[in-house]
């Protein structure tokens, strides 16, 4: 990949990261969000109430012919890899065939996050004028996530649970990021995808007003919240609903970071396929966090969903094969890396707005 910067930049250690993953009581004092109030109210005329009534909205981004080509090049990724895979041979839908996923098809090795074809989603148009609505600016930086490539009919995959969860932490109040999916194929009720609690959102505040934060519960980022049972009966009292979000090719499914949600692998003929994607305004990065950014840039590393803070980053270390060994087709880097232009510049961080 080319160098973005000619002095190679530590990671920051002043991220939010170090700051969070011990448990702090009494909760830390976190500061005014700027857009903390953006979808307290349906005030927009158009998708955008949704994300505020329901939690979640679907939103045409790329066209459909388009959208089923990104699927087309997603496979041919799933292909270069010397493990036998055949997408005309279900007998080879296995992990011993396919690089290394969890839940079924969520990659995130292989430096799979900073793919050509995952660069490309990112720069579409539609993708960024959707975000450039959900906040109000078309200066925009990008997440650094992976995408799913589920097959149907997986027989070696076990049951990994349903892990209901936001991806916020219970310490913030109000709006703090929203999350996207660019989805790939025709996805309908059995083709798995985006379950969610709706109406989740608008009720997260005042469950933890009233039950406390005493805890979190998070696999490593500080804006996880997994939800236990006795939790998700508090919404369903209060007329929330499980709704699997069902979307054509191309569409781009937006949800607020407070909405619970999980995702399903799917049950019926079709593979699901989707790049998780999320954008936020450039100016609320730190100087800290830009340089972490330009890092894991520099280095393909992956963050988690938001791109300004919190921003997750760990050091490179190969994927495991379910024998425990590190996959040796896993070097850390793309196959394809991103040809470096104007608008990944910016959407990094890496050239000002
Ligand atoms: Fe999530």
């Amino acid at each position: 990949m080319p160098v973005a910067v000619a002095t190679p930049v530590e990671p920051a250690t002043s991220s939010f990261k170090k700051l969070f993953t011990e448990r702090t009581t009494p909760p830390p004092e976190l500061p005014p969000f700027v857009y903390a109030d953006r979808f307290d109210k349906p005030v927009f005329g158009d998708w955008r109430d949704e994300l505020v009534t329901k939690g979640y909205a679907v939103v045409k981004a790329v066209p459909t012919e388009k959208a089923l080509e990104y699927r087309e090049r997603m496979f041919q990724w799933m292909e270069s890899f010397p493990l036998g895979f055949d997408r005309a041979d279900p007998l080879t839908w296995k992990n011993e065939h396919l690089p290394v996923h969890m839940k079924g098809g969520m990659f995130h090795g292989y430096g799979f996050c900073h793919e050509q074809v995952l660069w490309d989603l990112r720069c579409e148009d539609g993708v960024i004028d959707a975000f450039a609505k959900v906040w109000g600016t078309d200066e925009l930086i990008t997440s650094f996530d992976g995408g799913s490539i589920m097959l149907p009919k997986r027989t070696d995959v076990p049951d990994g649970g349903k892990w209901e969860h936001m991806d916020q932490s219970h310490y913030r109040k109000g709006f703090y990021c929203c999350q996207g999916l660019v989805n790939l194929n025709y996805n309908g009720p059995e083709d798995g995808g985006l379950m969610v609690l709706e109406g989740s959102s608008k009720l997260v505040e005042e469950h933890f007003d009233v039950h406390g934060r005493h805890s979190y519960k998070s696999w490593g980022p500080f804006d996880w919240h997994g939800f236990t049972d006795e939790e998700q009966q508090w919404f369903y009292d209060r007329g929330c609903k499980w709704v699997k979000v069902c979307a054509e090719p191309g569409d781009l499914i937006l949800w607020d970071s407070r909405t619970m949600h999980y995702n399903v692998r799917p049950s019926g003929e079709r593979d699901r396929v989707c790049s998780y994607i999320c954008m936020a305004p450039a100016h609320l990065l730190s100087d800290d966090d830009r340089k972490l950014r330009v890092h894991c840039f520099e280095a393909c590393k992956g963050t988690t969903h938001v791109p300004f803070a919190a921003i997750f980053a760990r050091e490179f270390d190969p994927v495991k094969r379910s024998d425990g060994n590190p996959c040796p087709h896993d070097t850390g880097r793309p196959k394809n890396p991103p040809t470096v232009n104007d608008r990944v510049e910016k959407l990094v961080g890496i050239k000002p707005y």
